[in-house]
């Protein structure tokens, strides 16, 4: 299924520590982003590979959203003594009386990318009013000096290179209008396709990313954090607490 990450969840995690991200620099970089907050919301929490990382650094409450089964398999296990609740569902779907102090992606439902000099949300969700809507409801599971954490990513382009275990890991990207068609490709030395995911992204641009926020209840001003985050501020307080 379309941006259900099931197919190329087997590869993933040994194309994600291979430099895709630095988990150690997001996970410190955030906590010194949430300070005091310790209640999670991870949107697109995949495999756990931020949250062992997270939970390493403080006691964290954790709740992880995610609607594929396999990704979150593989997460259980990473996590399994940790106290992390995970929920595999459709992020535009769940609802909670639960307010969050804060709500974090890398790279999950929603991330952003920094491009052409501006930043944009890049959603795996393509309908642009279902974008609007969840940026509410996220808005609306914040408590008070809550903080909205969106990893930065850089733009995305055509590229192959050797992963582990002699893997190759391939990406193909096709733009048109605000849609990015994107392929992940594992294959063998000789070719031999393994594994392949196609994800559609829907990408509001800089002036569009900045109205959704501020359409959906946040205030106007996001911040950059270590160009890693972009970062919502709180009603009230300073980011760093
Ligand atoms: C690129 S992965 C990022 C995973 C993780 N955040 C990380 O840093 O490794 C994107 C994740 O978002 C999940 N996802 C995409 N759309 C979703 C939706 N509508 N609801 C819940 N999860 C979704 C996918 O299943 C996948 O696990």
């Amino acid at each position: 299924m379309i941006n259900e990450y099931v197919e190329i969840a087997n590869y993933y995690d040994n194309l994600l520590t291979s430099g895709y991200f630095d988990f150690n620099f997001l996970s410190n970089t955030l906590y010194n982003l949430l300070g005091a907050r310790r209640k999670v919301l991870d949107i697109g929490i995949g495999t756990g590979l931020l949250t062992e990382k997270m939970l390493s650094l403080a006691n964290y409450k954790i709740v992880g959203v995610d609607f594929s089964p396999r990704m979150l398999e593989i997460a259980k296990k990473r996590l399994a003594n940790l106290d992390v609740k995970l929920i595999c569902e459709d992020i535009t779907e769940f609802e909670t009386e639960e307010k969050f102090e804060a709500i974090v992606s890398t790279g999950g439902v929603i991330c952003v990318v920094e491009e052409d000099g501006e930043y944009r949300i890049y959603s795996h969700i393509t309908d642009p009013e279902k974008n609007k809507q969840l940026l509410a409801k996220l808005h609306s599971q914040l408590d008070e000096g809550g903080l909205l954490a969106l990893g930065i990513q850089g733009t995305h382009t055509n590229y192959k290179k050797e992963i582990k275990d002699r893997i190759f890991y391939e990406q193909k990207i096709k733009k048109e209008g605000n849609y990015v068609d994107k392929w992940y490709v594992f294959s063998q030395a000789n070719g031999e396709i393994k594994s392949e995911q196609f994800c559609r992204f829907y990408f509001f641009d800089g002036q569009q990313t900045t109205q959704a926020l501020i359409d959906a209840g946040f205030k106007q001003g996001y911040q950059i954090i270590d160009g890693k985050f972009l970062a919502l501020p709180p009603r009230t307080p300073a980011l760093y607490r």
